[in-house]
């Protein structure tokens, strides 16, 4: 007999507080001078519950203790967003107009977004979180005209790409993917199904940007400190991380899907790429980002 899965924040219905932890750190980063600031989430402050800080100073001494409990996670959470970012820059350049977010919690991309107006992003998240992030802009007034909601649970068992296709989301034309901060969180087999339900659903040659926790992190047996607190605090607080990589075995999920990786990226080489001449977080080094991009399967030839 299985294991019953272990009650989790969310499968209690109740909103991701790890999205909470990652906007709260774009809303300080926002205030921090521009030439310093690492992101310019200007909409991350709506989705804290501690007011951000009220100047560049207090804001860069807020994140530099973060940073000195759990170093390498800023660089993480900002930084992977500047990678995507410019990604979808690229893809809308040369012509894509879909953008997917998989666990989008309160990314605010759309929002921010300032190309072409016929591009509609994508968000899947948990109903419960999605219910939050939907309330929350309403009450602030922000229209999200651009933006699809698509409620999902990746360890339900349903088909990702026919939610999609309820939501009007057309699988013949290429698409960019952020898939952020949120394969640790899933059961492996949850997490490989969902690899397979994306390549199910999004066109050939459509960009995919995921990270994941390296395994050390997961069994404990990381040499990170900062990383080990917070796997402890993520799980005390309803969301384990339950499901780590290697540099290998990521690139190798997602081959295994039908996604190419074209590149991987480390904390440490986000950091020597958007971190500025004088970063102001550490680049411990157990997460990676890898860009793969959808290869044209047996049956799409
Ligand atoms: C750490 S947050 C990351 C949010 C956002 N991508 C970012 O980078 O700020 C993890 C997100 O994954 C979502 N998530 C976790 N487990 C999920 C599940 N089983 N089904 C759908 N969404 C899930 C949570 O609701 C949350 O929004």
């Amino acid at each position: 007999m299985t294991a019953p899965a272990p009650q989790t924040r969310l499968r209690a219905g109740r909103s991701s507080e790890t999205a909470h932890l990652t906007a709260r750190a774009r809303a300080a980063d926002a205030v921090i001078e521009p030439g310093r600031r690492l992101l310019s989430d200007t909409y991350a402050h709506l989705f804290v519950t501690v007011p951000p800080p009220a100047t560049s100073e207090e804001a860069l001494d807020r994140l530099q203790r973060l940073d000195r409990a759990h170093g390498g996670f800023l660089a993480e959470i900002l930084l992977r967003q500047r990678r995507f970012e410019d990604l979808v820059a690229l893809a809308v350049e040369a012509g894509t107009r879909q953008v997917l977010l998989l666990g989008a919690g309160y990314d605010t991309t759309a929002l921010r977004f300032r190309g072409t107006e016929d591009v509609r992003f994508f968000e899947v998240d948990h109903p419960a979180t999605q219910a939050e992030k939907a309330r929350t802009l309403a009450e602030a007034g922000v229209r999200t005209d651009a933006v699809v909601s698509v409620p999902f649970d990746f360890t339900a068992g349903a088909s990702l790409r026919d939610a999609l296709s309820a939501r009007g989301f057309d699988h013949a034309a290429p698409c960019v993917v952020g898939w952020l901060g949120v394969t640790f969180f899933l059961p492996v087999q949850a997490c490989r199904s969902t690899f397979a339900e994306l390549a199910a659903a999004v066109a050939p040659g459509s960009l995919l940007l995921f990270d994941y926790m390296d395994e050390s992190v997961v069994d404990g047996t990381s040499r990170y400190e900062g990383a080990l607190a917070m796997a402890r605090q993520v799980a005390e607080q309803g969301e384990p991380y339950v499901h780590g990589m290697t540099p290998r075995s990521a690139a190798a999920t997602a081959r295994a899907a039908g996604f190419e990786p074209l590149e991987q990226l480390r904390v440490p080489d986000l950091v020597r790429r958007y971190g500025g001449d004088e970063p102001y977080c550490s680049d411990d080094d157990f997460m990676g980002l890898v860009t793969a991009r959808r290869e044209p399967s047996g049956r799409d030839h």
